[in-house]
């Protein structure tokens, strides 16, 4: 009978998981690196949340189980991974399934060495002697292991003026790690496109489905539902914000608890996750099939920004055009809307404009929703945009429902739209176009035409 410990293991090839790491040890020079896997995390009393791999983890290791550590030491030629995992266990694994254990750790995933987890102490102590520092992040998240390791650097500010070696400094392994990951190898792109296409698939069903009467929570059931149907390695890569009428001003709305009603918009926010890489999909559609005369007025200023901004999208162009794009539609908007009166320039030089668009337009996506990268360099000036980052856009208008002093037929229209945009070498390429922007179009999906 096969064992069922071979079939945990790596999502993507071992050479791409190998190659991560070589980059990653050549940029941290005489460093050792320690990185603990994901947290476990309780929902209430001893009923857990779904476990996810940590982030970094993943991207350096492939390892999907918890209660891992990976020792990164590119001192040693023969030893440059070496994992600390939960050991084979016939009676916990019959309750909570197959681990691979250390000799699947060695096979399958890689390390060089590896070790049952409670011989980490044994072991972290030699590993970091030969660095000149631990490159470890610190959190706050990963237990006792961050006391451990700090006490271990404090031991070696005290032995190092005798003996002459030993790591005493810690550096963030961010620091290295985030600017590899903003910019996505093609496996990582080929996931993202399958993201992408998953959350349209769910976008388009909502669009069908929500009509006046039905519950916020059971369009979001229906998003969980697609995403999850389509593949073990599939869900939600965070929990859906769906907001009818007034709900969609509130821009992290997560009650999903009113019913929708008659002229309503609906605001979805919404994407899925796929092997670890995500999506995040916005659309904004009427309830009862066709927009009235304003909200389509504003569904429109909002359209036509999100098309501005994705047009400031291409190699060498700065990452914050694309919110400044984006922004000069929505301001010159708000004052043929008769939401703000003067010139636009001196409306965005006021920040005056921030009552009713009150975010950044995009970030970065990949494996985390709001993914890692920097924004801004150590001079403060934008990041300049490069082949293989992916960015979401995702410019809206939120007129509060209680604004008694704007046009009343707009009081309490909330609307968001939202793409995800690869730089590719000669522009862009919108990842997300499986489910429709056009007003029409989203009309005639709503009607089910
Ligand atoms: N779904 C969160 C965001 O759009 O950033
Ligand atoms: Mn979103
Ligand atoms: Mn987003």
């Amino acid at each position: 009978m096969s064992d069922p410990a071979a079939a945990v293991r790596p999502s993507l090839s071992a050479d791409t998981y190998r190659h991560r790491r070589e980059r990653f040890l050549a940029a941290i020079g005489e460093g050792v690196a320690v990185l603990p896997a994901g947290p476990e995390l309780l929902k209430s009393r001893d009923t857990e949340i779904p476990y996810r791999q940590g982030s970094d983890f993943h991207y350096l290791t492939g390892f999907p189980e918890p209660g891992a550590v990976a020792v990164l030491t590119p001192h040693d030629a023969e030893h440059r991974l070496t994992l600390f995992v939960r050991p084979r266990d016939p009676e916990r694994e019959v309750w909570n399934g197959a681990r691979a254990g250390v000799e699947g750790a060695r096979e399958r995933f890689g390390a060089d060495a590896a070790y049952p987890i409670e011989q980490l102490d044994e072991h972290l102590k030699k590993l970091l002697e030969p660095a000149d520092a631990v490159w470890f992040s610190l959190t706050g998240l990963a237990g006792d292991l961050e006391m451990r390791v700090l006490r271990l650097v404090a031991g070696f500010r005290g032995t190092r003026p005798r003996a002459g070696k030993g790591p005493v400094d810690v550096r963030d392994p961010g620091s290295v790690l985030d600017a590899m990951r903003l910019v996505k190898e093609p496996e990582e792109i080929a996931l993202m496109r399958t993201a992408a296409d998953l959350a349209a698939r769910g976008h388009l069903a909502v669009m069908r489905a929500g009509r006046p009467g039905v519950g916020e929570w059971e369009l979001q059931a229906l998003l969980d539902h697609t995403y999850r149907s389509a593949g073990a390695e599939c869900g939600t890569a965070f929990p859906a914000i769906v907001g009818s009428g007034a709900n969609a001003t509130t821009l992290h709305y997560h009650a999903n608890s009113r019913r929708i009603e008659e002229g309503d918009l609906v605001l979805v926010d919404s994407g899925a996750e796929v092997g670890m890489y995500c999506s995040d999909i916005t659309r904004t559609f009427p309830a009862s099939g066709r927009f009235s005369a304003p909200q389509r007025r504003v569904y429109d200023i909002v359209r036509a920004s999100l098309d501005a901004a994705i047009g400031a999208i291409h190699p060498g162009a700065p990452f914050s055009g694309v919110h400044e794009a984006a922004r000069r539609v929505l301001v010159q908007g708000m004052v043929d809307l008769g939401l703000l009166t003067g010139e636009v320039d001196a409306l965005i030089e006021s920040e005056a404009f921030k009552r009713f668009y009150m975010h950044q337009t995009s970030h970065w996506l990949g494996m985390d929703v709001h993914d890692v990268g920097m924004y801004r360099d150590s001079a403060g000036e934008s990041v300049d945009l490069q082949p293989g980052m992916v960015l979401t856009v995702e410019p809206g208008l939120y007129i509060p429902a209680d604004a008694d002093d704007v046009p009343e037929e707009l009081r309490g229209i909330g609307i968001r739209l939202e793409d995800d945009v690869l730089v590719t070498v000669d522009g862009n390429e919108i990842l997300t176009r499986g489910v429709p922007l056009d007003a029409d179009e989203v009309e005639r999906i709503c009607l089910g035409e």
